[in-house]
């Protein structure tokens, strides 16, 4: 072989060389950026794991209350680091049933929903006890078996009936008449809040017959339901406040938001509400407005900041740790004999 042919083969083997190095340098490269990528990823699905995930289910948007409530466990939530799947029954079983099913599907680590009936539950709840996921009720109860679900969390609607009883009671302590005709604003019909409200009340006035529940009439919880049926009573007794000829001398409403729209019509008809005692329960600003206005007599407070201890039964349930079957809420009244400058803004 020539010199000059020598010198050919030098450069070409160092040119592979370096080619051979580069290929190896950019592969290595390559590799080492997929296994950082590798890692991120390992790294987000571990923390996507961490996140505790809570499968939600709201009845709706019916209230003030109700939004609140909403508001008051997504603020929670977001505070315990806690992931919320959320979903708005707008008002029908049949969706939050849908709902929980979805929940089972997606595998959240806890259940939490507000049934808005009491029956109906029996078989979506064995089907999250069979998918190991356990289940905590919000707000209302449920007639089902307690093994099927971790615990129940809110406030005793049968208390809160008492609470109004007991008030009118008190109110009419002095009253020498021998009837006081009640009318009963009811509250979704086999709601558990509606039952309780409803008995709780009974429960108290039982005892004295001056007492007459003269017609109880279903509101569904809705402001504008709360108008049209007062609309309705007003229309069909001559503009009067009567029920049959009957005057009413008591308005039992079992949420602010009927007790709103009822007075609504009241002004549109040209009715003072003075002249009536009016008991309504949840304590929202504008009931409590009312009530400082003198439009109403007593407010029972419904509390629908659920969120901080629904969280604290979600993570004990997730540290393995027992939760109560039954966690109620503190509540307070407020009547028309209160020093109202001690009022606090209520915030729903
Ligand atoms: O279940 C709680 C009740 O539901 C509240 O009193 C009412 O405002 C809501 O619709």
């Amino acid at each position: 072989m020539s010199m000059k042919s020598n010198k050919w083969v030098i450069i070409i083997s160092i040119l592979a060389a370096v080619l051979v190095a580069v290929s190896a340098a950019v592969i290595l490269l390559q590799l080492s950026n997929l296994k950082t990528d590798l890692s991120k990823d390992a790294g987000k699905q571990e923390t996507k794991k961490e996140k505790l995930i809570l499968g939600f289910s709201q009845i709706g948007s019916e209230s003030a209350w109700r939004t609140r409530n909403t508001q008051s466990i997504f603020e929670a939530a977001e505070e315990n680091n806690i992931q919320i799947i959320f979903d708005d029954a707008q008002q029908k079983q049949e969706n939050q049933l849908k709902a929980i099913r979805s929940f089972i599907v997606y595998q959240v680590d806890v259940i939490a929903f507000v049934p808005i009936v009491e029956d109906g539950w029996d078989k979506v709840l064995m089907e999250a006890k069979e998918a190991g996921i356990p289940v905590i009720i919000v707000d209302r109860q449920i007639n089902a078996s307690p093994d099927l679900y971790a615990g129940f969390l809110g406030e005793n609607g049968f208390t809160e009936g008492q609470s109004a009883g007991k008030f009118l009671v008190k109110k009419c302590e002095n009253d020498m008449r021998n009837k006081i005709n009640i009318l009963e604003f009811s509250g979704t019909e086999n709601s558990s809040v509606a039952t309780g409200r409803a008995n709780g009340f009974r429960d108290v006035i039982k005892n004295n017959p001056k007492f007459r529940i003269i017609h109880s009439v279903d509101g569904d919880f809705l402001r504008s339901r709360g108008k049209e049926i007062m609309d309705k009573i007003i229309a069909e007794n001559k503009g009067l406040l009567q029920i049959d000829g009957q005057r009413v001398d008591v308005i039992y409403s079992h949420n602010d938001s009927m007790t709103l729209g009822l007075l609504d019509s009241l002004k549109k008809n040209q009715i003072s509400p003075v002249n009536t005692i009016i008991i309504s329960i949840d304590a929202e600003q504008k009931s409590i407005d009312a009530l400082t206005q003198g439009k109403l007599n007593c407010v029972v407070e419904c509390n629908p900041n659920l969120g901080p201890a629904l969280m604290d039964l979600v993570i004990k349930i997730k540290n393995g740790e027992k939760i109560p079957r039954e966690t109620y809420t503190e509540e307070t009244v407020f009547t028309e004999d209160d020093d109202f400058s001690t009022y606090k803004p209520r915030g729903y």
